[in-house]
């Protein structure tokens, strides 16, 4: 009963998540964001559950900086670390990596973990798509996780892929270091 009205609970709260992240064009609040500190602060959000199944959480972030809305940001950063920290068994490793690379800013979450299976990565990014990963944890996810992020990095003229090479998870963000719409409306 009580675990089956938490996911409930869950499952409206990710719904309307969902919902904002399809007006997210619209809504973005672009500042200049100091990307290594951010990443910092959300691996510091997690440290209690990395801690819980022995995983190590190493970052490699290069001081960069990036214009972005600040709480999207950091929700993409969130929700890729809590799959990669859900989808780890204990005693995997996590790292994430900041670049900058040509107008852009680069964040790589890459777990040791089993990775998604050739004919699930066309569909993890699809709303309500739960792969066959086994996740730790009572209360099931809903599968929006990676579709808002989705939203969210689309809205700032960027990318978010899974990188197919290696056997463990491995997804890259590209964001441009300024979004275009704002540059367009600081040229109108
Ligand atoms: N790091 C990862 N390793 C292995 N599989 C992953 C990883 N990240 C995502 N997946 C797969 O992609 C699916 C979709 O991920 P998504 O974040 O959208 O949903 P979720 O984590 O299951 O639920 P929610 O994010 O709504 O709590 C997952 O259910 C899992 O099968
Ligand atoms: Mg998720």
């Amino acid at each position: 009963m009580r675990d089956n009205s938490v996911k409930l609970q869950r499952l409206i709260e990710d719904l309307l998540d969902y919902q904002r992240a399809l007006h997210a064009p619209a809504s973005l609040e672009v500042s200049t964001v100091q990307l290594d500190t951010l990443v910092r602060e959300v691996a510091d959000a997690h440290r209690l559950a990395a801690l819980a199944k022995a995983q190590r959480v190493d970052l490699d972030l290069a001081p960069v900086t990036v214009d972005a809305d600040l709480e999207k940001l950091r929700s993409i950063i969130d929700n890729l670390l809590g799959n990669a920290i859900k989808f780890t068994p204990a005693a995997g490793t996590i790292s994430i990596v900041t670049r900058e690379a040509q107008g852009a800013v680069i964040i790589e979450v890459i777990d040791s973990g089993p990775g998604v299976p050739p004919v699930e990565r066309e569909a993890v990014f699809d709303s309500f798509f739960r792969g066959r990963a086994k996740a730790g944890g009572r209360v099931e996810g809903s599968g929006l996780g990676l579709a808002i992020a989705r939203e969210y990095v689309e809205a700032h003229g960027g990318r978010i892929a899974l990188v197919a090479e290696g056997p463990g998870g491995h997804f890259r963000v590209t964001l441009p270091k300024r979004p275009a719409l704002l540059v367009m409306a600081e040229a109108a």
